[in-house]
C-alpha cells in the first residue's frame, strides 16, 4: 500500500515536470524571475545597500548567461497568448530584432563578467546589462496589468 502511494507520487512529480518543460510561457516567466532575482541582488550591491559578495556575483552572471543562450527558444509560434503572458506580438513580427536584443544582452553579460570582480567594475558592468534589459522590455514586454 505504502509502496503504491510512493509510486503514484513519483508518477505525479514526473508528470508535472514534463508539463513544466512543455509550457514555454511558464518557462520563460520563470527564467525572467531568476534573471530578476540576481538583478535585484546586484543592484543592491551597486547601491551600497548590500555587501559585495563574489559568490552572488558569480551566480548572477551564470544565470544571465543561461538566459542569454536559452531564452530565445521559449517563443514558439503557439505561445503568443495564454498563461498571462506579457510578451508582445512584436516579438514574432520582428523576430530578428528581438534576437538581436537578446544577443546584445548576452554580449553585455559576457563583456561585463571579467570586470565584475570589484565593486567599481561591477557598477560599470551592471549599468550596461541593465540597459540591455530595458532595451528589450520596452518594445517587447507589455506593461503590468
Ligand atoms: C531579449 C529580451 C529580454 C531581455 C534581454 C530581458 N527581458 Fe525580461 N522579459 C522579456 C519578455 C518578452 C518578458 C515577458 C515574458 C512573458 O510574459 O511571456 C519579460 C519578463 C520579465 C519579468 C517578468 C517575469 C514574470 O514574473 O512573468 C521580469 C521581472 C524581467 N523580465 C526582468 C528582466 C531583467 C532584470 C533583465 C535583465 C537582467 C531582463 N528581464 C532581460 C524580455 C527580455
Amino acid at each position: 500500500m505504502i509502496r503504491t502511494v510512493l509510486v503514484m507520487a513519483a508518477v505525479a512529480i514526473g508528470v508535472s515536470a514534463v508539463v513544466a518543460q512543455t509550457d514555454p510561457i511558464a518557462q520563460r516567466k520563470d527564467m525572467m524571475k531568476q534573471t530578476n532575482k540576481y538583478a535585484k541582488a546586484v543592484n543592491a550591491m551597486v547601491r551600497g545597500e548590500a555587501p559585495f559578495t563574489s559568490e552572488t556575483v558569480a551566480a548572477a552572471y551564470a544565470t544571465w548567461d543561461k538566459t542569454a543562450s536559452e531564452y530565445g527558444k521559449l517563443f514558439p509560434e503557439n505561445s503568443k497568448t495564454g498563461g498571462k503572458t506579457r510578451a508582445k506580438a512584436a516579438i514574432w513580427e520582428k523576430r530578428k530584432d528581438f534576437d538581436a536584443k537578446l544577443a546584445a544582452f548576452g554580449k553585455a553579460v559576457a563583456d561585463g563578467k571579467p570586470k565584475a570582480g570589484t565593486l567599481d567594475g561591477l557598477k560599470a558592468s551592471w549599468a550596461a546589462i541593465g540597459k540591455a534589459c530595458d532595451n528589450c522590455h520596452e518594445p517587447y514586454r507589455m506593461p503590468k496589468k
